[in-house]
């Protein structure tokens, strides 16, 4: 072989072997900063913890413990069903995770996962910064249609404690994931009552029934296999449940149960919104002192059904829609964006 032409191969074969040289320092570089994006899967490097298998021992985890009880099987724990009459909290046979799914574990059901990391909290309700105790409080008055948990009672310590077990260490990436409901997209007209009745036999009435009683579990003292929508039974007016937009944000990510989810929803916006103004246009018991919800009357949800508001848009307007004029009233006049 002539030597110019080895001298070429020669300094090919070195450059071939730099670069490859900085493409391994570069790998090892890159593995000491990010490691998991070696991982085969690195969306599981968090998961959501298990009442069964991962609890703390000894004081801490019997205090989770006792507030997974608490929220999962609410009439026996601190409702209507408990054994001590100073522990019947709750007003009604709901439990928690009848709106806050798989314990407060389903995406896109207002999940407690990653919760405590977004309280204390301005709350508009209350027109003031509210704690994780508060917001838990909120739902127990309302949601439970019941009375508020001392703030250094048992029951507190022990619902909150357990929410804190279930945000540990989550990521940021995954606290957007859990948070809040899924977005429902506003038609420009009013919810159609007769659509959402249609819908509701169609789709929610086999478990919830014609009357939206709900079906009772049969060991009683847990409270319903389904629950009911409606009636004394139920979340109270002032409740978020019963602000159309809101509901409709929550029927959309997770029902028909079992077959929605925020990912794959199974009813279109519209068709979610119907449903919601249907169940929430029955009658349901009613929250003492609704006139002094939203101190400051701009804050108020435009769903908000009971008044007074500062607008002047009607009670049935603000409960059934089109929501777009008053929307577009609160951001052209004092440039407030709402969405809910
Ligand atoms: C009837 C349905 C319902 C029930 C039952 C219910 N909640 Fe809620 N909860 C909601 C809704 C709806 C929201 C969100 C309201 C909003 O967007 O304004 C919420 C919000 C919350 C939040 C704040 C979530 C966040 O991301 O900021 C906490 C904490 C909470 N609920 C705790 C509880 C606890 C504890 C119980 C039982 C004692 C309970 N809830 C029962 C419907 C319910
Ligand atoms: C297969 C049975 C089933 C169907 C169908 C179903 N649901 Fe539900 N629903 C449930 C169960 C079970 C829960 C409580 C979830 C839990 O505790 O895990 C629930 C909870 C709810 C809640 C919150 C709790 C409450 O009582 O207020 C609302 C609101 C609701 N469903 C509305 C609907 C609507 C609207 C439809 C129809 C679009 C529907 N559901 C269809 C089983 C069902």
């Amino acid at each position: 072989m002539e030597v110019g032409r080895l001298l070429s191969l020669l300094s090919r074969i070195t450059v071939l072997l730099v670069g490859f040289l900085v493409l391994v320092a570069f790998g090892v570089v890159l593995f000491s900063v990010k490691p998991e994006l070696f991982s085969s899967h690195p969306e599981e490097s968090w998961k959501v913890p298990s009442i069964e298998t991962d609890l703390p021992d000894g004081k801490k985890g019997r205090l989770i413990k006792y507030g997974y009880l608490l929220t999962s099987e609410t009439p026996r724990w601190m409702g209507p069903q408990a054994s001590d009459p100073e522990l019947r909290f709750s007003g009604n046979n709901l439990s928690c995770k009848n709106c806050h799914l798989e314990n407060g574990t389903k995406p896109g059901s207002a999940s407690w996962i990653g919760v405590t990391e977004r309280y204390p909290q301005f709350r508009g309700r209350e027109n003031k910064i509210g704690t994780i105790e508060d917001r838990i409080n909120g739902c127990m008055e309302r949601s439970m249609n019941g009375k508020p948990l001392p703030g250094h009672s048992k029951q507190m310590e022990a619902i909150v404690a357990y929410m804190e077990w279930l945000s540990d260490g989550i990521s940021e990436k995954d606290l957007a994931l859990y948070a809040g409901f899924p977005n429902v997209q506003l038609p420009d007209r009013a919810a159609d009552l007769l659509h959402g009745k249609e819908i509701y036999a169609r789709e929610c009435e086999v478990c919830h029934g014609a009357d939206g009683k709900g079906i009772w579990m049969n060991d009683s003292l847990k409270g319903y296999q389904y629950p009911p929508l409606w009636g004394d039974d139920s979340y109270n007016h002032g409740a978020g449940m019963n602000r159309v937009i809101t509901a409709a944000q929550f029927i959309k990510g997770n029902m028909p149960f079992g077959q929605a989810t925020s990912l794959q929803p199974k009813l279109t916006d519209e068709e979610a919104l119907d449903v919601a103004a249907y169940i929430d246009s029955f009658d349901r018991p009613l929250k003492q002192h609704s006139e002094l919800d939203f101190p400051d009357k701009l804050l108020k949800p435009v769903s908000t059904p009971y008044g007074p508001w500062d607008d002047p848009f009607t009670a049935e307007q603000h409960k059934y829609g089109p929501y777009k004029p008053i929307i577009d009233y609160y951001q052209e006049k004092f440039e407030i964006r709402k969405t809910k």
